[in-house]
């Protein structure tokens, strides 16, 4: 299995890529897996929505060079994990940006004109990591968990037909310490490196593209 590790955050020596590095660590502990880190902050990713990706929505223009090297990066991994801080409940805006421009029509999903979506990412399994600062009784009263999964991974890796194989909200305020969040970021690599067969195939009971009617 080959995973690509995305981040969005403005500074490699934050929390958010501590987890990451825990993460990357968890799944290379299993011989055979590789990764590839994103560091999408890093690297100067512009999330800024443009007249092009507009047009190519809409289908009346290509792809920008940038945006195309971002799906030949996504399409040589069978596993791509997000590891974000959690910013007003859901992802930094970098994080956001890099999904409205990367997964586009024609490459993650079809809408057909009858109204039905040809789902495109099927061989894609997803891991989501977000990392929040508020405790775990925040969360459960007013539901932010619940709502993130909706809008994130049912609302665009749903509809892209990507699997989402696990979905962790780490939470450092309720932690004994940074450390035990960090191991259990280590955990998530390791189960997610474990569960995967080795070369560069896609998890075992995902297939490829499916036509559903849009969700
Ligand atoms: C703009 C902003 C918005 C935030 N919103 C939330 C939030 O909605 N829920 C939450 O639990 N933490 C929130 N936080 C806290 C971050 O999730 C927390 O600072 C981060 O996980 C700590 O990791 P870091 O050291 O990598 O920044 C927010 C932080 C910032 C800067």
């Amino acid at each position: 299995m080959h995973a690509l590790v995305v981040t969005a955050h403005p500074d490699a020596a934050s929390f958010t890529h501590a987890v990451a590095r825990q993460v990357i660590a968890g799944i290379e502990a299993h011989p055979g897996h590789t990764t590839e880190m994103a560091d999408l902050a890093a690297e100067g990713f512009d999330p800024r929505f443009t007249v092009a990706d507009i047009a190519l929505f809409n289908r009346r223009g290509a792809a920008d060079a940038g945006v195309l090297a971002e799906q030949r990066r996504i399409d040589r991994a069978d596993l791509l994990v997000l590891v974000y801080p959690i910013y007003w409940w859901s992802m930094p805006g970098l994080l956001k940006g890099w999904i409205d421009r990367v997964f586009t029509q024609g490459w993650a999903y079809d809408d057909q004109p009858e109204g039905t979506t040809v789902k495109r990412l099927g061989r894609l399994a997803v891991q989501l990591v977000g990392i929040g600062g508020a405790d775990q009784g925040t969360f459960a009263r007013h539901g932010y968990a619940d709502a993130m999964r909706t809008q994130i991974d049912h609302g665009i890796f749903g509809y892209c037909g990507a699997p989402v194989v696990g979905s962790d909200v780490l939470l450092h305020a309720d932690a004994p310490s940074r450390e035990k969040v960090l191991h259990q970021a280590f955990n998530i690599g390791s189960r997610l490196a474990a569960a995967a067969p080795h070369g560069r195939t896609a998890p075992t009971g995902y297939g490829p593209e499916e036509r559903r009617a849009p969700v």
